[in-house]
């Protein structure tokens, strides 16, 4: 790789002076009514990480979400805002955010929540995965250093329980596979087609990470520490939690199904070469 010099929108990521790699980064964060939590959020990020871009893909929140960042987006250049008519779940507003990164040339794209949960101060731990060969980077809380702060038992047992089912039903050897603070290499999300990805909740991240291990991508888990909002609103429901369960029950079966056609084909085609021997 080249040598490249870091400039403003070209931060250089690698601490080793022999290669410094240029890379940009934009950080998506999707918000539905967290004029509370966003402002701190951005604060901490734009510190912890001043390379970074970071576009708000904000739903019309009612409480002035999208006025207060369209604000800060006119004083801050890196600051950049999406406005969408309604709330169509944090999917579709991740969707629309990767398209965005996509377009504008980002290398690195993070998935970050505005309520506090994700600590920008731990984001260079995710770029450096990234950095270091990881298509994604998962912020994990089930992998040892990881950790959960503030949630009732009711809540780590619908995630731990959440991440087994998947694990078992989809064949991946990862231990938070609902987990929503990410890094994604560039070429992982070019390798997708958005238009086939419909999930909405906890399904949402379920999917990527299904998709980015049938696409043989570099998955890396990095442990992290989720801290519970303390201001607003969880917008997890029990329906969220429902399509998870009812889409990964299907691709699992799916999976089965493509398995066993497999096996079927290849002892039919056993059969054939024995018989013509
Ligand atoms: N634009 C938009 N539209 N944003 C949304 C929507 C929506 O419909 N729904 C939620 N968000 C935003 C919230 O404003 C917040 O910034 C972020 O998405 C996460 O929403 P929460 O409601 O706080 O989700 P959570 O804490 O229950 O879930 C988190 O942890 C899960 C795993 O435990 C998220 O990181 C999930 O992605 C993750 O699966
Ligand atoms: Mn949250």
């Amino acid at each position: 790789m080249q040598a490249a010099h870091s400039s403003p929108g070209r931060p250089s990521l690698a601490q080793s002076a022999s290669e410094r790699l240029s890379v940009r980064v934009l950080t998506i964060i999707p918000t539905y009514n967290e004029i509370e939590s966003l402002p701190r959020t951005v604060a901490r990020l734009r510190a912890a990480v001043p390379e970074a871009d970071i576009l708000v893909v904000d739903d019309s929140s009612p409480d002035g979400t999208g006025e207060w960042a369209d604000d800060m987006a006119s004083r801050d250049e890196r600051i950049h805002v999406m406005h969408r008519a309604g709330k169509e779940g944090l999917g579709a507003a991740y969707i629309a955010g990767f398209r965005y990164a996509l377009e504008n040339g980002y290398d690195v794209i993070v998935e970050h929540d505005a309520d506090g949960s994700h600590q920008p101060e731990q984001l260079p731990r995710l770029l450096k995965a990234v950095e270091d060969g990881a298509d994604l980077a998962i912020g994990s809380r089930w992998v040892p250093g990881g950790k959960i702060v503030n949630w009732p038992l009711s809540r780590k047992l619908i995630s731990r329980g959440g991440s087994f089912y998947s694990r078992v039903m989809l064949g991946m050897p990862l231990r938070d596979i609902t987990a929503g603070y990410r890094a994604y290499r560039r070429r992982a999300l070019e390798a997708l087609d958005f238009d086939e990805i419909e999930s909405v909740g906890y399904g949402f991240q379920v999917d990527m990470t299904f998709r980015m291990h049938k696409l043989g991508m570099k998955i890396v888990e990095v442990p992290i520490t989720f801290i519970e909002r303390e201001l607003g609103t969880s917008k997890m429901s029990g329906d969220i939690v429902r399509e998870a369960m009812v889409n990964v029950t299907r691709w699992g079966a799916g999976e089965r199904l493509g398995q066993a056609k497999r096996l079927g084909q290849g002892l039919s085609e056993r059969v054939r070469q024995a018989r013509r021997r």
